[in-house]
């Protein structure tokens, strides 16, 4: 990164070992008033209105200042609290197969990238390592983006603490996005403002990878025998946010009148750590284990070859859609 950037608070160490670019915060506007976003100090400034957002542990934050509603606060600290839970849960089977799903499809595109609700930063990462670009990872809740800072050492990563509903970036710059696993944590309205969000953001013609909880066929069984929460609730994991399982069709008409959809696939197709945990009760645990590992190593090519066929739409634990902005 060039030298025309900005200390975190705390000096080297606080942002992966350097400055941030101001490369990267010209990408960025003031909330407010949509002005330019100067490098001061420890802080970002906008040169019309004055007002500074603060980097706190390597994350520059638009967040703070803000008057978050009540539900909003409330999931927000829900995400806080189970960041680093939520940091050890993705195993290397899912990483396996997830990680290519979303970052593949975007092919090689040259400027800045964003992952959307990045969480504790491992899209962002792959993002970053794969495509050799600028990534602003953008998640609400500081707790995760901490994490993702320690993750995302020595990569050309900006944390970025903001609402997923109003992004603090300017028009059309985006030249690729990913928003993994966040799409179904948002109410109907808030959905479609987050579509024309990433859609504003976008270059036209820039690609995205979007994934949302599929309805598959396991959960509208769990629905036939009697459970509402099968199809969308309050409280997934324990943790306390809103979630919907869309069906394809679903997905695709809430899609369609913002992004031209290019590919509509379920992914996550074989529950290997059920299967895995079902086999280590049966023939012990060892064995269970040897399992997931060969899943790991290569048995999540057959996953991904599953994601070819209509029969994922069925089996995915995630839809994941390839969208670009409409011209
Ligand atoms: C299931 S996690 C996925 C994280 C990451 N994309 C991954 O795949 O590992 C969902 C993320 O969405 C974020 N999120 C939910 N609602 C948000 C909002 N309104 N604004 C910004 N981020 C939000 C959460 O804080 C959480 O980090
Ligand atoms: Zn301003």
């Amino acid at each position: 990164m060039g030298g025309a950037g900005v200390s975190p608070p705390g000096g080297p160490g606080g942002y992966g070992d350097r400055s941030v670019d101001a490369r990267l915060l010209a990408s960025l506007w003031c909330p407010d008033d949509h002005g330019d976003l100067l490098a001061e100090g420890g802080a970002a400034r906008c040169a019309s209105c004055g007002r500074g957002f603060p980097y706190r542990d390597g994350v520059l934050s638009f967040v703070e200042a803000e008057v978050l509603d009540d539900v909003t606060r409330r999931e927000q600290s829900s995400r806080d609290a189970e960041a680093a839970w939520y940091d050890t849960i993705n195993t290397e089977y899912t990483n396996a197969v997830e990680l290519p799903a979303m970052v593949e499809r975007l092919g090689l595109p040259v400027g800045p990238i964003l992952d959307h609700g990045a969480g504790t930063g491992r899209i962002t990462a792959a993002l970053a390592r794969q495509l050799a670009q600028p990534v602003i990872a953008l998640d609400y809740s500081h707790e995760s983006l901490r994490l993702l800072v320690g993750h995302c050492k020595g990569l050309d990563v900006l944390a970025v603490h903001a609402d997923g509903r109003a992004l603090p970036i300017r028009d059309g710059v985006i030249a690729a996005a990913t928003s993994a696993e966040v799409y179904e944590h948002f109410r109907a309205p808030d959905r479609r403002m987050v579509a024309d969000e990433l859609a504003r953001v976008l270059r036209p013609g820039a690609p995205m990878t979007i994934s949302t909880l599929n309805y598959s066929w396991v959960f509208r069984l769990w629905r036939l025998v009697g459970n509402k929460a099968a199809k969308q609730g309050e409280h997934l994991f324990g943790s306390d946010f809103f979630y919907v399982r869309q069906t394809p069709a679903e997905f695709r008409a809430e899609l369609d009148p913002v992004f031209v959809v290019r590919e509509l696939v379920g992914i996550r197709n074989i529950p290997a750590r059920t299967l895995a945990g079902a086999l280590g009760r049966v023939i012990g645990r060892p064995r269970g284990e040897r399992l997931l590992d060969w899943m790991a190593r290569r048995g999540h090519r057959a996953d991904r070859a599953l994601e070819g066929s209509r029969l994922s739409h069925l089996t995915g634990t995630f839809l994941l859609a390839l969208v670009e902005r409409r011209a």
